[in-house]
């Protein structure tokens, strides 16, 4: 102790980004708090409650049931309901015990990292990317690795770039895949994600696969499951999206078979597990397929608007989404600081969008994210502020 008493101060490992749409949200809530109207195209979201099954299903469980602890990886019903997820969606035959429930995907990423990395571990991800990943893996001390992704290859990593590394003699641990991506909506092919599964199963580079927007795709790709391929990785999948259920904060990994004990011990020490009540709605959301693919069919129809309002206005450097429900512009044309430009739009018009600066600490100046989750009033509010602001 000094004799100006204890010095507290933070950890260096906090020292990490913001999540920089978070500032956006509150800058669109002060506005419309303040009685202006906004055209919120920012938060990954759908506007949509959960689905009814699941609401039923709290409902009888709040009346008739304890619902305290769990075990640590969840009701073993809701993991054999996620088992039997693979079968019916990719023809796979899963092991109910490699499913762990976790709080929301984003505590599954902390497991998966936790019990496959130590620090100083080099972890790869495409640039753009979640924002997430990269902070995350930077406060378990990873060293991150990232390619360089644009249109060429649909921002998504490729073997060619795993293999570029390999031959310059530089080692990766770790790989964070997302197909559908996040800002992009790109997705890669099933013969891509084979590739790149197996190219990491053979050469001992952990694959995680972002898979939570699975089942939210507009038919020009097919959704491929990593573990089809290869099990040495992660898969990470999430109700937030498809299920329409971010707020429960309830999500799921499959682990590979080696790293099983681990994870265990983690989500036990760091979670205890999680939320009973959301794992209830969850096994009542595996019912709901017809009322969530409805949502889809909504989803689509916004790209629809969206791509040809953008278009019509000159914002027309976009790679149509394959999946998820984002569109990631490139408005260089525009402006040459699209976080200035964001912030300008909002104020003149109310219209919000995300920087690009959240996904790509490079580049992302050039670009602005999308999302169209919302409904189709809030998008064609938002496509007449831009062609306002655009044509001033
Ligand atoms: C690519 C991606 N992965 C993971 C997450 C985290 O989702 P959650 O923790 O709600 O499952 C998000 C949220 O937007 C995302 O876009």
């Amino acid at each position: 102790m000094s004799e100006a008493g204890p010095s507290f101060g933070p950890s260096t490992r906090s020292n990490i980004d913001p999540f920089r749409v978070m500032q956006v949200l509150a800058a669109a809530e002060a506005r419309r708090a303040s009685g202006d109207a906004v055209f919120a195209l920012t938060a990954g979201q759908p506007a949509t409650r959960a689905p009814k099954p699941a609401i039923d299903a709290v409902h009888r469980a709040l009346d008739e049931q304890v619902l305290g602890y769990t075990q640590a990886p969840g009701l073993p019903e809701l993991r054999a309901g996620i088992a039997a997820l693979y079968c019916d969606r990719y023809g796979l035959d899963v092991d109910p015990d490699a499913v762990y429930l976790t709080t929301g995907s984003s505590s599954g990423f902390i497991l998966a990292f936790l019990s496959a990395f130590d620090t100083g571990d080099r972890v790869a991800m495409a640039r753009p990317g979640y924002p997430a990943y990269r902070n995350a893996l930077t406060a378990f001390g990873c060293e991150l690795v990232e390619f360089a992704c644009g249109p060429e290859t649909r921002f998504q990593p490729t073997v060619a770039m795993l293999q570029q590394y390999a031959d310059d003699g530089i080692d990766l641990d770790g790989l964070v895949l997302a197909s559908p991506a996040n800002p992009t909506g790109s997705m890669l092919p099933p013969a891509e994600v084979d590739a790149i599964a197996r190219y990491c199963g053979r050469n001992g580079i952990r694959l995680i696969s972002d898979e939570i927007y699975h089942g939210i795709t507009y038919g020009t790709v097919q959704q491929a499951c990593s573990w089809a391929s290869d099990r040495t990785g992660f898969v990470v999948n999430s109700f937030s999206k498809y299920h329409s259920m971010t707020g429960w904060r309830i999500g799921w990994l499959l682990v590979p078979d080696d790293l099983r004990d681990r994870v265990d011990a983690l989500a036990g020490n760091l979670t205890i597990c999680p939320p009973a009540v959301s794992q209830v709605a969850a096994l009542g959301a595996l019912q709901a397929t017809a009322e969530c693919d409805a949502h889809v069919v909504r989803y689509a129809a916004n790209r629809e608007l969206l791509l040809d309002g953008l278009t019509a206005i000159g914002i027309d450097k976009v790679a149509p989404p394959d999946g998820a429900f984002y569109l990631y512009a490139d408005i260089s044309a525009l402006t040459p600081d699209s976080s200035i430009w964001a912030a300008e739009l909002l104020a003149a018009t109310g219209v919000a969008v995300v920087p690009g600066l959240d996904f790509d600490l490079t580049d992302g100046h050039r670009f602005i994210r999308m999302c169209f989750a919302g409904d189709e009033a809030e998008i064609r509010g938002a496509l007449a502020g831009l062609r306002a602001f655009v044509s001033d």
